[in-house]
């Protein structure tokens, strides 16, 4: 079987991870910003030094392309450069450097594929400077539309499209067909770790629905407004937090629930707060049961806010049902891994990944990597270069058997 070199490949994680690093070990390269374009242009320098065709879309998603011998859509690895404020350096990063170790190595053998492999650097996949996540592959998939994306606006009321303009990646084309998608990644929770097992062969995606919730109370001197007169909004918002807790351990099949942003207005010590703004995020292996877990957390804003004197206004901004992967894809991911001599694993992702919204127009597959401690979402995140050349050995020998030589 034909191997990738784990060193080039941890060389350019950590080249990369020098882009936006921080103190603590990680890296903060929101999406769109200054830092994000300059790890942009390194994977397009990366890219060109392999000879590879480079382009980007509308949306401002990278794509880097090796021929094949035949006219067949392109065999696609992705993932993304993008990170969350306090990030690690290998959530999505590894995706795309493990992408294009795939096609160096293809380069230091001189093979041939029929169809053409390409890498994508999908564009805002966090969703935490511009929301919804995943926000260049749901364009790409058809899942958002282009206007929808590129109206939403940052906390300083950035556009998308302005942020994107300001980078230089706004560019051109629609989507083009994909043969078979693959994405390898770090499982950004405990299983593999505690099983003592390598690769993660991914079944599918937990389902999300994503809400803004805006209080509404009203300001008011925190001397003499006596306490039952209060429209305090963060003391409605104080108990949603607690209440989309509750949410998550009641319902079955892998619930999650999560308060993560909370901005509270006027913020002052001696104002009684009129307005709190928070988001949250719930997550289902079940539709059916993600749509109950909606309607409780309606419900119970609704109550809440009468109880507190305030207004709690629930607003739905991103929705995608649970998704499996291509049997035949996974099939394939299962059979390196075995081929390898790699011990494996089912697997279901509680993160949302490009690769579901990938899954809507092209057979797709994931390949997941343990990290230290299952911790992600963190500049502590870590993972050990054998189990991340590992993956990327299995990611070399998928794509192989879908792209053919
Ligand atoms: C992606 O990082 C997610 O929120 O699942
Ligand atoms: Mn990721
Ligand atoms: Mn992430």
């Amino acid at each position: 079987m034909e191997k990738i070199n784990g060193e080039r490949l941890w060389g350019s994680l950590m080249d990369l991870a020098k882009i936006g690093a921080t103190p603590k070990g990680g890296v903060k390269r929101l999406a769109l910003t200054e830092v994000d374009r300059q790890g942009r242009d390194q994977f397009v320098r990366w890219a060109r030094d392999a000879g590879l065709a480079v382009r980007w879309d509308t949306v401002g998603n990278i794509f880097a392309r090796r021929e094949g011998a035949a006219p067949l859509p392109p065999v696609m690895i992705g993932s993304h450069l993008d990170s969350q404020p306090s990030g690690g350096r290998f959530d999505g990063a590894y995706g795309v450097m493990a992408g294009l170790e795939v096609l160096r190595t293809l380069n230091d053998r001189k093979i041939k594929t029929r169809a053409p492999v390409e890498v994508a650097d999908w564009t805002n996949e966090e969703g935490s400077r511009f929301a919804p996540g995943m926000a260049g592959s749901a364009v790409f998939a058809g899942v958002h539309s282009l206007d929808h994306v590129v109206s939403q606006k940052d906390l300083e009321g950035i556009t998308f499209a302005e942020a994107l303009e300001r980078i230089g990646y706004a560019g051109a084309g629609a989507p083009h067909p994909v043969g078979a998608y693959f994405e390898a990644h770090i499982e950004q929770g405990p299983v593999l770790e505690d099983t003592h097992t390598t690769i993660g062969v991914v079944q599918g995606a937990l389902g999300q629905r994503w809400f803004d919730v805006a209080v509404i109370g009203q300001d008011a001197h925190a001397g003499p407004t006596p306490m039952e007169l209060r429209k305090d909004a963060l003391i409605g918002a104080s108990r949603l937090v607690l209440e989309v807790n509750r949410i998550a351990r009641e319902y079955p099949d892998y619930a999650r629930a999560t308060v993560g942003f909370m901005q509270v207005k006027p913020n002052s010590r001696n104002v009684v707060p009129g307005e709190v703004r928070l988001t949250v995020d719930m997550r289902n292996a079940s539709d059916a049961t993600l749509l109950r877990m909606k309607e409780d957390l309606e419900k119970t804003a609704a109550r809440v806010g009468a109880e507190c004197r305030v207004a709690a206004e629930v607003r739905e901004i991103m929705y995608f049902p649970p998704c499996q992967f291509a049997p035949a894809l996974v099939d394939s991911v299962r059979r390196a891994a075995a081929t390898l001599g790699l011990s494996h694993r089912d697997i279901v992702s509680g993160a949302g990944h490009d690769a579901v919204h990938l899954a809507r127009v092209a057979p797709t597959a994931m390949i997941f990597v343990p990290c230290e401690g299952g911790i992600s979402h963190n500049e502590i995140e870590n993972a050990r270069p054998e189990d991340l050349a590992a993956g990327c050995n299995v990611l070399l020998n998928a794509v192989l058997e879908r792209a053919g030589n």
